[in-house]
């Protein structure tokens, strides 16, 4: 199987020595999570060999198949849906409902009546068909305020057309003993677990994740693969630990004044895993406080580029210098299709020289060779994480890696990466003024 790789620090900007201190500082983080056990937060890195859950999620699958739905939607928000729609896009690729799959996966998080509008039209237009849909609501809490709404708008609909067997339509994804765990007890609705201690942006190894992709084809078996085999990595007590060098060379920059961290995907595919990522980057990092109650003053702030899309937006501001940021570029080494530029050199030549007869996905990686040229040109810190291939264990490579190293740099910066005391706040103001109007 094919290895992600990960280069630090290409534009030489950090002292080798300061990231080998930092990757030091980390040994007793390292070893933590070597040996992590299940019954904490960090028993997301036990997922990749969990069994059990693998187990239950294929057999959930090989039921809902039965009923051969067309459609299925994943009612869910931030740690509940981004996984997700980061691996379904990464693998099957953003245009995956046009390219005429079995089941089509649609996203219902925030409560945008417009687009709500348009998911329920499609999900009313197959149920009058008479054909199946699946609508799988994700939620940790069991209480989220748009989760909810949403959901409960799929299950007015699926009750006005399949009054008999609705139920069968519905999976629900959430804590043991959550108040929607409990409504799905009462209502006979298929439940599975999310386990205990894992947390909504670490779960998407988890049936949040495992469920929904495999029902739409994913080969999660490699999904799981690649990240345990991420997790091998991750765990070793020397600079080749990626996630540790990563998490030491972010660390580093985040001390010398660079608050940004673009991760700048080279792949429109690639999009959701950058989200997902930006997610995990923010709620486990942006923290008010250091662990023991002192202001934190070490922002680092996350940000999403696409390429080369972006280098015709964002490209001006980032390369003139003018704010420090650091720089990811995430890049697939082998593409799975790539097209030649057709040669029509008498019209074409004068236009862009040297493109005729040249692969496409050759330009692509030509751009990305000047752009980091310029990068180092500029004295902007950058490092690579590249690819090998668009499969499911390089997926989860990635996965697994980015959840390690958040964890490192969270104890680098002494906060806390689990909780997110702020999102809480404004779902708990949410709610008293709902209750109040
Ligand atoms: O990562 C997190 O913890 C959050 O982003 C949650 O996933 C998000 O707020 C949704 O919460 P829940 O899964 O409880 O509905």
């Amino acid at each position: 199987m094919k290895r992600m790789v990960t280069d630090i620090d290409q534009a030489g900007m950090v002292e080798p020595e300061l990231i080998d201190a930092y990757i030091e500082q980390l040994t007793p983080e390292i070893a933590y999570l070597a040996s992590a056990p299940n019954a904490n937060e960090y028993a997301f890195v036990h997922l990749a060999h969990d069994k059990e859950i693998y187990k239950q999620v294929c057999a959930l699958v090989d039921e809902k198949r039965d009923l051969h739905p067309c459609m299925l939607i994943v009612v869910g928000i931030g740690g509940s849906n981004l996984g997700t729609m980061a691996v379904q896009q990464a693998l099957f690729g953003c245009l995956y409902n046009d390219l005429d799959p079995s089941i089509q996966i649609y996203y219902a998080d925030t409560v945008d009546t417009d687009y709500m509008h348009s998911i329920l039209t499609i999900a009313e237009g197959y149920l009058k068909q008479g054909k199946h849909i699946l609508v799988n609501v994700v939620s940790k809490s069991g209480k989220t305020t748009e989760t909810l709404v949403n959901f409960e708008l799929f299950l007015q609909l699926l009750k006005e057309y399949r009054p008999d067997d609705y139920a069968d339509s519905i999976v629900v994804t959430t804590d043991k003993d959550s108040p929607l765990w409990q409504l799905a007890q009462q209502a006979a609705w298929k439940t599975i677990e999310i386990p205990p201690y894992v947390g909504g942006r670490y779960s998407v190894l988890s049936p949040v994740g495992l469920f929904p992709l495999a029902m739409i084809g994913v080969d999660i078996k490699e999904l799981l693969e690649g990240a345990a085999y991420s997790a091998t990595q991750c765990v070793k007590q020397e600079r080749t630990n990626p996630a540790a060098a990563s998490a030491a060379w972010q660390y580093a920059l985040c001390k010398k004044g660079y608050a940004l961290s673009n991760l700048f995907l080279f792949s429109n595919e690639l999009h959701g895993l950058g989200e997902w990522w930006r997610q995990l980057m923010a709620e486990s990092l942006g923290k008010s406080t250091k662990r023991d109650g002192v202001p934190n003053k070490d922002a680092l702030i996350p940000i999403v580029s696409l390429g080369t899309t972006d280098l015709h937006s964002m490209g001006q501001l980032y390369l003139a210098n003018i704010a420090p940021i650091m720089t990811t570029f995430v890049t697939f080494e082998q593409e799975q299709f790539d097209y030649t530029v057709p040669d029509y050199a008498e019209q074409f030549d004068q236009l862009v020289a040297n493109i005729q007869g040249k692969s496409v996905a050759g330009i692509m990686r030509t751009v990305v060779q000047g752009v980091k040229k310029a990068y180092k040109k500029q004295n902007l810190p950058y490092r690579t994480i590249i690819l090998p291939e668009k499969t499911a264990y390089c997926v989860g490579q990635f996965l697994q890696q980015s959840m390690f190293e958040v964890v490192y740099v969270g104890y680098l910066l002494d906060v806390n990466p689990f909780d997110q005391p702020a999102v809480e706040l404004y779902k708990q103001e949410t709610r008293e003024l709902l209750a109040n109007e």
